[in-house]
């Protein structure tokens, strides 16, 4: 039996929606899994990360697999694992999401489904520490979480049936900036007029992307929680953020935690993309340009 998993990116944030929004795009990362009873574990790699993401028991796929077995209290008798990559790993796209997500949807196909979806999101959540990537790239669309409790809850925010297409550039800087660093530069404590600031346009960024109104997006997609502390630290992402403007982006922010910026605007606008390049690239980074649609699917397991 060979089970087929697939993952979106995500983004998360959305300005202002500091780990609690995110949003699936259209842009998957694939891997197949057979198990076997060799007592090896071997997991290949095409795409994004060949020749650079562990292929041993330190990859977080065969982690997050492994985890599964050991919570089902099943041998692992061995496993074959091959990954095709689509989305970036140290992105600001949920490469780690979709990692843990595949290797433990994976293994729980294997195994019969022990785990509902549900109990698969959780632990997903658990160990990522906040579900603002793992929750849209499990339920796809774009996706509210709140801690509850103890427990998490997201919700998938139904899209209006109008709604207008949104369109997504996505531009890289070749710049390492581990989410862990970019976590450990927040401030612990905020100001009352910047929670204020955030949560009114948090819920005007929600509404706006559940109808597709790009103007009202422009208009709250900012935040005063992380992008201030974050920005300045990524050579050309200040400068490639006006340049996105300039060029005709309704909206844009930090994808993530970055160091990606991601740019809304109505329908494809390479201009933009390539604004945002060059304004990396006069700060000595190259950068890659993702052209997306967004996705209203989440993750999918298959038998093939
Ligand atoms: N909400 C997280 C952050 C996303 O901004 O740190 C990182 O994956």
């Amino acid at each position: 039996m060979k089970i087929l998993v697939k993952v979106p990116a995500t983004t998360a944030n959305l300005g202002p929606g500091f780990d609690a929004l995110g949003l699936a795009l259209d842009l998957w990362n694939e891997a197949e899994f057979i198990a076997t009873d060799d007592r090896q574990i071997r997991l290949t790699i095409s795409g994004e990360g060949e020749g650079k993401l562990p292929t041993d028991a330190d990859n977080p796929i065969v982690d997050a697999a492994l985890k599964i077995y050991d919570l089902a209290k099943k041998p692992c008798t061995g496993l074959r694992i091959h990954c095709l990559n689509r989305v970036p790993i140290s992105s600001g796209l949920g490469s780690s999401s979709t990692a843990l997500l595949t290797g433990m949807l994976g293994a729980n196909a294997l195994l019969g489904s022990p785990f509902t979806d549900e109990e698969i999101l959780k632990l997903a959540i658990e160990t990522e520490g906040h579900p603002d990537n793992v929750a849209p790239a499990m339920l796809g669309g774009l996706v509210a979480s709140i801690v509850y409790e103890g427990r998490v809850i997201s919700l998938k925010l139904p899209a209006r049936a109008n709604r207008s297409p949104v369109h997504v550039t996505i531009v890289l800087p070749d710049f390492d900036f581990p989410t862990k660093q970019a976590r450990a530069i927040l401030p612990k404590q905020v100001e009352r007029k910047d929670a204020i600031y955030n949560i009114s346009r948090a819920v005007l960024v929600t509404e706006a992307l559940r109808t597709g109104d790009l103007d009202l997006l422009g208009k709250a997609m900012t935040d005063a929680l992380h992008q201030p502390y974050r920005l300045p630290l990524i050579p050309g992402a200040q400068a490639a953020m006006e340049a996105a403007h300039h060029a005709g982006a309704a909206a844009v922010a930090l994808s993530g935690a970055g160091p990606s910026l991601i740019a809304f605007s109505a329908k494809q606008e390479p201009a933009v993309g390539q604004a945002m390049k060059r304004a990396f690239e006069s700060a000595g980074l190259s950068a890659r340009i993702f052209e997306l649609g967004t996705s209203y699917e989440g993750a999918e397991v298959s038998i093939i």
